[in-house]
C-alpha cells in the first residue's frame, strides 16, 4: 500500500452522523420564522401546523389513503414501544433483529412484555435473520434498515398478502431512503431527525386499518401509560390522527420538520431522497471495492443499506477499537468528518451516512481524507508497537 498524501481538500460540510442527521442543503434557522411559537399546542395555528406535518407526511412518504398518521412522544423509539406495548400479546409474536435497535425491541418482548407465545430471530452483525420463518398467523416486529450494521430487508417477499398478524416495522433510517411495501406493513414507525436532517424529540406512527381495528378489539394484559395510548373504549382517538398530539410537542420541531419536506418535493420527492442516498452510497461501496484496507460489514449487496454504509477493516490483526478511535481522531481535528465512527456495540470500523441530505461532493472529498487517516493511524500503531518492543 502507497502512503497516501495529506489530502488538500475537505469536504465543505464534514457532518456524517447517523442522527441526528445532517440538515438538508440550504438549511437556515430563518427557515423557521413561521412556527408556531409560544403558541398553545391545542390553538388552531398550532393544530394547523401539526395537521399539516401528518397530510405532507402522507403525500411525500405516499401513504395509502386509509391508513392513519401520529406524531407521538418519545421519538422512534416510543412510537415503536406505543404499538409493541398496545397491539402485542393477543397471538403468537416474531420478533427479527440483527443490530443493536432490533435487539432493543427483542429485549422489550422477553424482558419486558415477557410474551408467552414468542419466537426471536437474532442474526449476527453483518447478516439478515431467516424471514423465511415469519408466519401470516403471528405478529411480527422488524426493523426494515439496519442503521448500527448497514444491513437491510432488501424487501417483505417473506409475508404472504393472505395474512391474519400486525407487522410493525422499525422504520427510523429507512422512510425517506427505501421502497416500503405498505400492504404488508401494519404499522410505520421513524423519527424526524433520522434521514431528513430533522430535530429530534418527536416520533411518527403510521398505521393499517388491521391495526387499527387491534387497537380497536384488543386490551393487552399489562398496563399501558398515557404516553402510549392511542383508544379508549373500544374507541380510536381519532383526534391524535388530526394533530391532537397526546401530550405537548415543540413547534419548533415541527416547522423544521415541515422545512425538511418542503425541501424534500423541492428536490423531486421521494424518488430523488431515494436516488440520492442511492448514488451516495455506491460512492462509498465503489471506493470500498477499490480499498485494500476496508471490506463492508455486509456481505451480501441485496441486503446493503443506502443511508449508513458500515465497513469493517479486513487487516485483523492490529487494534480495530484503537484504530477506528484515531482515525475518527484525525478525521475531525482536520474538520474532514465528524461522527463517522461504527457503532459502540458495532465490530470496529466506519459508518458512513449517504442519505438523502448528504451532498456527493463531500462523500467523495471524505474517501480521501479516511484513507489518509487509516494510513496515518495504522503506521503510528505500528510504531508505537515497535518502539514498545524495542523498550
Ligand atoms: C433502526 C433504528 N431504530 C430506532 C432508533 C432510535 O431512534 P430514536 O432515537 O428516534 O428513538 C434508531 C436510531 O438511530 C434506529 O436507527
Amino acid at each position: 500500500m502507497t502512503f497516501p498524501s495529506k489530502p488538500a481538500t475537505r469536504p465543505a460540510n464534514p457532518r456524517f452522523s447517523p442522527g441526528p442527521t445532517r440538515k438538508h442543503p440550504g438549511w437556515s434557522l430563518q427557515n423557521l420564522e413561521d412556527a408556531a411559537l409560544g403558541r398553545n399546542h391545542r390553538s388552531k395555528a398550532a393544530v394547523a401546523k401539526l395537521k399539516l406535518a401528518i397530510d405532507r407526511t402522507r403525500e411525500i412518504l405516499r401513504v395509502p389513503a386509509d391508513y392513519k398518521i401520529a406524531i407521538v412522544p418519545g421519538s422512534d423509539t416510543g412510537a415503536v414501544e406505543m404499538a409493541m406495548w398496545t397491539m402485542l400479546g393477543k397471538q403468537g409474536v416474531d420478533v427479527f433483529a440483527w443490530e443493536n435497535f432490533g435487539k432493543d425491541w427483542v429485549i422489550d418482548a422477553v424482558e419486558q412484555l415477557k410474551l408467552d407465545d414468542l419466537n426471536v430471530h437474532v442474526g449476527d452483525y453483518g447478516e439478515l435473520p431467516d424471514f423465511n420463518q415469519a408466519k401470516p398467523d403471528r405478529d411480527v416486529v422488524f426493523t426494515w434498515n439496519g442503521t448500527t450494521s448497514g444491513v437491510r430487508v432488501p424487501n417483505c417477499d417473506w409475508m404472504p398478502e393472505d395474512r391474519d398478524n400486525i407487522v410493525i416495522c422499525d422504520a427510523t433510517s429507512a422512510a425517506f431512503a427505501q421502497e416500503l411495501d405498505w400492504p404488508k406493513l401494519d404499522v410505520v414507525t421513524y423519527s424526524w431527525q433520522k434521514v431528513m436532517g430533522g430535530e429530534a424529540a418527536h416520533g411518527m406512527l403510521i398505521i393499517s386499518p388491521r391495526a387499527q381495528k387491534r387497537l380497536e378489539t384488543f386490551t393487552p394484559a399489562w398496563p399501558v401509560p398515557k404516553v402510549f395510548r392511542m383508544s379508549s373504549n373500544g374507541k380510536l382517538d381519532e383526534g391524535l390522527f388530526q394533530g391532537s398530539t397526546i401530550n405537548t410537542p415543540s413547534l419548533l420541531c415541527v416547522e423544521d420538520y415541515l422545512d425538511a419536506l418542503d425541501w424534500a418535493e423541492e428536490i423531486g420527492g421521494l424518488d430523488a431522497l431515494h436516488a440520492r442516498a442511492d448514488s451516495n452510497a455506491k460512492i462509498i461501496y465503489d471506493w470500498i471495492e477499490a480499498s485494500d484496507w476496508a471490506e463492508p460489514l455486509c456481505k451480501n449487496d441485496a441486503e446493503r443499506s443506502n443511508t449508513g454504509v458500515c465497513l469493517v477493516f479486513k487487516d485483523q490483526s492490529v487494534d480495530g477499537a484503537a484504530l477506528q478511535a484515531r482515525m475518527l481522531e484525525l478525521l475531525a481535528e482536520n474538520e474532514a468528518g465528524l461522527d463517522c465512527g461504527a457503532y459502540r456495540t458495532a465490530p470496529p470500523g466506519l459508518r458512513i451516512w449517504t442519505g438523502g441530505t448528504i451532498e456527493a461532493d463531500d462523500l467523495k472529498a471524505l474517501i480521501q481524507w479516511a484513507d489518509w487517516a487509516y494510513a496515518t493511524a495504522r503506521a503510528e500503531m505500528m510504531e508505537d508497537g515497535a518502539a514498545r518492543k524495542a523498550g
